[in-house]
């Protein structure tokens, strides 16, 4: 596992990433304003840096980045916000500013936002000149907890969420924990969807911290906040070390994504976040061990009111979606965990025991997407029983 531990001569607290290139994730308060002597300690010394922002990220953080960035020559350029455009167009935009601008070999990308900027940033870093060095200063809950560590950066196609992309590990990351606060509520509760996430392949004891402290986590109190990210990273840079190449167990940091796609894919990326969409997709894949018999009724409950709590849907008939359930299903075949043409399923069996399942029953996966129309919870829908599915093929167990 890797280790917190003090930095010398830094506020912050670092986490080493154990990749093939190894990386340093930063997590503090007011760290932003220490960028460059933080890159510098990681041992960077690129010519130029281009920060990539939105213009929302930009008026709010740019000005404390610059102070940090201070002596290190950069240039930026703004992206427009939102999921819809982390596409191929917007990518191409930024190839044009680093070309025109002359950016060279030995320059590097700093991605200053959320998951979007993260992904296309990093994708532009991936592919231009080949591959040019990437750093991460994640602005949203969202992207410190998951999105900023691992190396997944990627842009959406028609057909499927994040399907052009590239593995391409940052070379240092900056958790700035003060930018958690002037996030809208909505944003920040993106982010708890993952948070939930991470804690339920995490095990029991990092489930139970987050359910003792669901206040703490919405008044965004410093420390429990902190503490979060922290374990969430921690959690995280174990899975990527052990699977950098997402060919094993880092599949598990999916669960809830691949109901999430669907319904992200099936509304063209807009009207829908990300992070609530993955909240009705954990509902959904909990629902699903449930009716497969892979988990006891009391973890859907547990879940389904771990959301709510942190005021996140549970259904997707919560959320403002036109797709039918039709529609969604045949999204759910399009997603990437396919294998031999069959979609794959992540669930829970328990806190920190997560399986993947293949040849689920159709009767049993129409069953789980039409509860979450009916806008009646499935643990308050009575028997979860279902069809026994006893030819679901567990392939891979224990994520702790
Ligand atoms: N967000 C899932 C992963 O990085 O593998």
């Amino acid at each position: 596992m890797p280790t917190l531990a003090a930095r010398s001569g830094s506020p912050a607290r670092t986490l080493r990433v154990n990749t093939q290139s190894p990386y340093d994730v930063h997590i503090g308060t007011n760290i932003l304003s220490q960028a460059g002597q933080i890159l510098t300690g990681d041992g960077l010394a690129p010519s130029k840096v281009l920060v990539v922002t939105t213009p929302v990220i930009q008026a709010l953080w740019l000005a404390e980045a610059a102070k940090g960035l201070e002596g290190m020559p950069w240039d930026l350029a703004v992206i427009p916000d939102g999921e819809v455009h982390k596409s191929l167009e917007t990518v191409s935009s930024l190839y044009d500013t680093l070309a025109e601008r002359r950016f060279g070999r030995d320059s590097m990308v700093l991605a200053l936002g959320g998951g979007v900027v993260g992904d296309v940033a990093g994708f532009a870093a991936a592919t231009y000149m080949r591959g040019i060095a990437f750093a991460q200063a994640p602005t949203t809950l969202l992207a410190q907890v998951d999105a900023s560590v691992g190396g997944k950066v990627a842009v959406d196609h028609v057909r499927g969420k994040n399907l052009i992309g590239a593995f391409h590990q940052p070379a240092s990351v900056l958790c700035d924990l003060a930018v958690l606060d002037t996030l809208p509520a909505r944003t920040y509760s993106d982010g708890l969807a993952e948070v939930v996430k991470t804690a339920l392949i995490g095990g029991e004891e990092f489930l139970a911290f987050v359910e003792g402290h669901v206040a703490g986590l919405l008044r965004r109190e410093r420390p429990v906040v902190g503490r979060v990210v922290e374990d969430c990273i921690r959690l995280k840079a174990f899975i990527v070390e052990t699977d950098e190449r997402d060919l094993g167990n880092r599949m598990l940091l999916n669960l809830g994504h691949t109901f999430g796609h669907a319904i992200e894919t099936s509304c063209g990326y807009a009207g829908v976040s990300h992070g609530q969409a993955v909240a009705v997709g954990l509902a959904m894949a909990t629902h699903l061990a449930v009716l497969l018999q892979e988990a006891g009724a009391g973890l859907l409950r547990r879940i389904e009111s771990l959301l709510r709590a942190l005021n996140l849907p549970t259904m997707v008939a919560e959320l403002a979606i036109s797709a039918t359930p039709e529609e969604l299903r045949h999204h759910l075949g399009a997603d990437k965990k396919r294998r031999e043409g069959r979609a794959r399923f992540i669930v829970p069996k328990a806190p920190g025991n997560i399986v993947v399942v293949e040849s689920v029953p159709e009767d049993v996966l129409r069953q789980v997407i039409e509860g979450s129309y009916s806008g009646v919870p499935a643990s308050s829908a009575g028997p979860h029983g279902g069809t026994p599915a006893h030819h679901a093929g567990v392939l891979r167990g224990d994520a702790s």
